[in-house]
């Protein structure tokens, strides 16, 4: 059931690839809320064409751009403007990308010409991005900007691989723009530490079935799913957290502040 939340709002939201992405579940639900919007993508994954498809259902303009190339990213943002008819009142960064853990290079025997692509794709692409629309007057008063992370950033999972630094970096960059966005502006920027997901991203990680099994055993929640992180990135694009800024939020069904469970237990518990 839709609450007109973003009525009148206009936005831009990159990485939908494909149905599973979770950039798409936000556009779609953006869209059944109110908002107009203008979605981005790698000039790379438009070749799949799916983004159309959501962009036909949304009624909305699709603007390549590289997240890596500062040109694109002004570009993008002249475009939204041009499109929606003024600056914009939120954004979603959901990219990410490790060459490294898409190759199975380990954390000790990182190619670091990948390692500088995982952090300038996943991380340094959320600073671009912002200061993009910093230079350009993009940002409309009180926006909202989110992006999302993984609890890599914060713990130790080995198959996570460099993008755990990616994590970290990007989580930092949201409290660095945070701070001088709210001074400014009173723009809100914030990360969402989502559950693991099944997505294209998220397949790409060795071991992910294990991986998605342990947290939902792990989360009273259970994971999260894609549909309920975009329900949490509405409200954080909403006029209902206007105070909301520089956090790294978990929506992740309890997992970042569980110990033990007696589900996960009962794998080691000796028969009695
Ligand atoms: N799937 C999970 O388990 C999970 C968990 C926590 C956080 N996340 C994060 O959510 C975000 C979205 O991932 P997803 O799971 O929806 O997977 P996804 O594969 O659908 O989305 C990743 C997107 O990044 C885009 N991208 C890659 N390189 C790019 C570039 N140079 N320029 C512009 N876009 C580029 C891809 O085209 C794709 O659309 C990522 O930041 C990911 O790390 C995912």
């Amino acid at each position: 059931m839709a609450h007109g939340l973003l009525k009148g709002k206009r936005g831009i939201i990159t990485g939908a690839l494909n149905e599973q992405s979770i950039a798409w579940k936000v556009a779609q639900l953006a869209h059944a809320e109110g908002a107009s919007f203008v979605l981005s993508n790698a000039p790379v994954a438009m070749r799949m064409g799916e983004i159309n498809k959501l962009a036909e259902s949304t009624g909305s303009k699709v603007v390549p751009a590289d997240a890596t190339n500062d040109a694109d990213l002004e570009q993008l943002f002249k475009e939204a403007q041009a499109a929606l008819g003024g600056p914009v009142d939120f954004v979603l960064h959901s990219i990410g990308m490790s060459p490294n853990v898409r190759k199975g290079r380990k954390y000790d025997d990182l190619n670091y010409e990948w390692y500088k692509q995982t952090l300038d794709v996943s991380a340094m692409s959320f600073h671009r991005m912002l200061q993009a629309a910093h230079k350009l007057n993009g940002l409309s008063e009180g926006a909202s900007v989110v992006a999302l992370s993984y609890i890599a950033a914060q713990r130790v999972f080995p198959d996570y691989g460099d993008m755990a630094d990616a994590k970290a970096l990007l989580e930092s960059i949201a409290r660095g723009w945070g701070y001088r966005l709210g001074k400014e502006k009173k723009v809100r920027v914030n990360t969402v530490s989502q559950s693991p997901t099944m997505t294209t991203a998220g397949a790409g990680i060795k071991g992910f079935d294990g991986f998605f099994g342990f947290a939902q055993e792990m989360s009273p929640l259970g994971n999260a799913p894609a549909e309920a992180c975009a329900a949490y990135c509405i409200s954080l694009f909403s006029d209902l957290t206007r105070y909301v800024t520089m956090q790294n939020l978990f929506h992740d069904g309890g997992f970042s502040t569980t110990g033990v469970t007696p589900e996960v237990m009962a794998h080691f518990a000796k028969s009695e």
